[in-house]
């Protein structure tokens, strides 16, 4: 059975992260330094607003978080002028980022899971596309990509997608994601821009 109230459940809790996924994040940030101080940070699938909260943490004391989800935020912590929510499919057009640009995209998005392995693995290569496309329009030459997504025949695929734009690219299993959890992290760093 699986233990629901693991460590990292527990220590989320502890230190007022809205959920453990926030481990996934800090885990890759302490080796890599994917967020600097006074970065713009652009978080799809933010809800319920973990990687926002500790994103907004890292940038301060002049950056910003722009937070995106179907879902709406509801952590106080983050009333903050130095977040910002958008509710938002990342599929429909995004007019309020025109003109932005960031130093860092992150997601964790994730499908409404079905059960079906494959099913669901095709939908999330699908948002890490999507997220991709996203970091075209909206991150700065040089900046960072940090994504989630789930393992299967077309992973390696999107993968190599993520080699041709970034000078160099990790493919993480942090600690705190469970061992029988097929999600996985591609990190780009140092975007070249889709040219
Ligand atoms: C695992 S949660 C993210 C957890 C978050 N990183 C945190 O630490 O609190 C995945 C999120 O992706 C969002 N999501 C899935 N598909 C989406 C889409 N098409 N557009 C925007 N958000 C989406 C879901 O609503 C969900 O809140």
């Amino acid at each position: 059975m699986k233990k629901v109230q693991d460590h990292y459940f527990s220590k989320a809790k502890k230190e007022n992260y809205p959920a453990r996924s926030v481990y996934k994040l800090e885990e890759v940030q302490k080796k890599y330094r994917v967020i600097r101080k006074n970065n713009h940070v652009l978080d799809l699938g933010c809800c319920p607003g973990s990687w926002s909260l500790y994103a907004v943490k890292t940038v301060a004391p002049a950056g910003i978080v722009t937070g995106i989800d179907l879902q709406p935020v509801k952590v106080k912590k983050l009333t903050l002028p130095s977040f910002e929510f958008i509710q938002a499919d990342i599929f429909a057009e995004l007019p309020f980022l025109e003109d932005r640009q960031f130093n860092v995209v992150l997601s964790d998005m994730a499908p409404r899971t079905s059960g079906n392995k494959f099913t669901d693995h095709v939908k999330s290569v699908e948002l890490a596309i999507r997220a991709l496309e996203l970091c075209g329009s909206f991150l700065r030459q040089g900046g960072n990509f940090y994504c989630k997504v789930f393992q299967g025949e077309d992973f390696p695929g999107f993968a190599a997608d993520v080699r041709k734009l970034f000078k160099q690219v990790k493919v993480v299993k942090p600690k705190s994601s469970r061992s029988e959890s097929r999600e996985i992290f591609v990190l780009g760093m140092n975007f070249t821009g889709f040219s």
